[in-house]
């Protein structure tokens, strides 16, 4: 038994929400639910907000750096969670996972390389591509049935047709589990991409902030920890860099705060060459509240889990038994439903779009923001209470049946 609410309908308004206070200024009114930016509509857990308020009666918010505690909570994470050893000095301290991946693209390219990403994805993926002058080159997942899979044929087909200078198809950026259609990849799949990936000496940027919220029934396996496990993969290690945050897991997100997992030495200096001038410490709010998440935030997560998984499985039946036409995307992770209106009559993406803003009354990420497979997809925000969903899904299928 627990005490934790996830169903009160908390006020976010005039609390600088992006999600709740920009609705204006992204969908052009006020007057929808927004369930877009990836945070919680609810309050964190109560370990974390006891801690920040105790920090922030010192009255003192000078800089600040993680202390050794710091880093051992996030090894004891790591290994209770994933069973993931860590040594210390692999893991360095960021303001964003956005900004990290930037750093490490920065760190091992030249202008002109290539980098491969599996559209649809999280869009600041293509925005550090081109920040970084590198080729961006798209690897689109496969879709059968509402489930994504990877495209490994066409791996190895851009492997193979690749005519830039020899060596300069230089990264794959991967999401696991993926933003934005919630798939958890299994262990087989990433040995296989790890085996591709390592033949080829391309680097490997895994970005597993979702890593935590995981549907019940699946499992996140850290690429790290895939590596320590098999023998002939442990030398790949000096070509991979993690990055993870409580940020998500804890809606904390606002505290920018995460860290990016190097264990090689040498690309970790390249790592921090890279950073220096661009980057000057953490919010020493950030590093606690991420310390007190990880310290005793644990049981709050499993109750977060629960709650989740019952959206997701509230949201799943709700669609299939009341709207037709609209298709929900299988997925195992994340917060974030990927919903498929292919099959309905919108003839755009802004028809789409403007449909959900204001016919339904919605506030969805729209799917080309992911990269063009994602056109004529929406994206849905799972972490709210299930009454909101409810009210949300009620929406749409009244805007939906006075459309035909
Ligand atoms: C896959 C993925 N990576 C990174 C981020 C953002 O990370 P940060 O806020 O740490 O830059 C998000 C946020 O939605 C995300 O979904």
């Amino acid at each position: 038994m627990n005490n934790y609410n996830f169903d009160k309908l908390e006020d976010r308004t005039n609390t600088m929400s992006a999600k709740w206070d920009q609705r204006e200024a992204i969908f052009g009114t006020q007057n929808l639910i927004p369930m877009w930016v990836a945070d919680s509509d609810w309050q964190t857990a109560p370990a974390v907000k006891n801690e920040l308020i105790s920090r922030a009666e010192e009255g003192i918010f000078g800089y600040s750096f993680a202390t050794a505690e710091i880093t051992n909570s996030i090894q004891e994470w790591l290994k209770k969670r994933f069973d993931l050893t860590v040594a210390s000095d692999w893991l360095q301290y960021d303001t964003g996972v956005v900004p990290a991946i930037n750093f490490t693209l920065k760190a091992i390219t030249e202008a002109g390389d290539g980098v491969i990403i599996q559209p649809p994805v999280y869009r600041p993926f293509f925005e550090s591509v081109k920040n970084n002058d590198c080729l961006l080159v798209e690897n689109t997942l496969v879709e059968e049935d509402g489930y994504y899979q990877m495209d490994f044929a066409g791996l190895e087909e851009i492997i193979a047709n690749w005519q830039e200078k020899p060596g300069s198809l230089k990264a794959f950026i991967l999401c696991s589990p993926h933003n934005p259609v919630g798939r958890v990849w299994k262990r087989d799949e990433l040995i296989r991409l790890i085996k591709i990936l390592q033949r080829e000496k391309i680097y490997l940027l895994t970005d597993e902030i979702h890593a935590d919220l995981i549907y019940r029934g699946y499992q996140h396996y850290p690429i790290l920890k895939l590596l320590a496990e098999e023998k002939n993969l442990k030398d790949y290690q000096n070509q991979v860099v993690a990055f993870m945050a409580a940020s998500k897991t804890f809606n904390i997100a606002g505290l920018h705060t995460s860290y990016t997992i190097i264990a090689d030495p040498k690309l970790r200096h390249k790592y921090q060459a890279a950073k220096a001038g661009f980057a000057t410490g953490n919010s020493p709010f950030g590093l606690l509240a991420l310390q007190a998440a990880y310290q005793n935030g644990e049981e709050w997560l499993e109750a977060q889990l629960d709650y989740l998984t019952a959206n997701y499985q509230f949201c799943r039946d709700f669609i299939k038994q009341e709207i037709p036409g609209l298709k929900l995307s299988r997925a195992e992770g994340t917060y974030l439903a990927w919903l498929d209106f292919r099959q309905l009559s919108f003839e755009s993406d802004q028809e789409l779009s403007k449909f959900i803003a204001k016919e339904a009354g919605l506030g969805m990420n729209q799917g080309n923001w992911f990269g063009r497979a994602g056109s004529m997809f929406m994206r849905l925000n799972l972490a709210c209470p299930r009454q909101r969903i409810k009210t949300a899904l009620k929406q749409l299928k009244k805007a939906l049946s006075e459309l035909n």
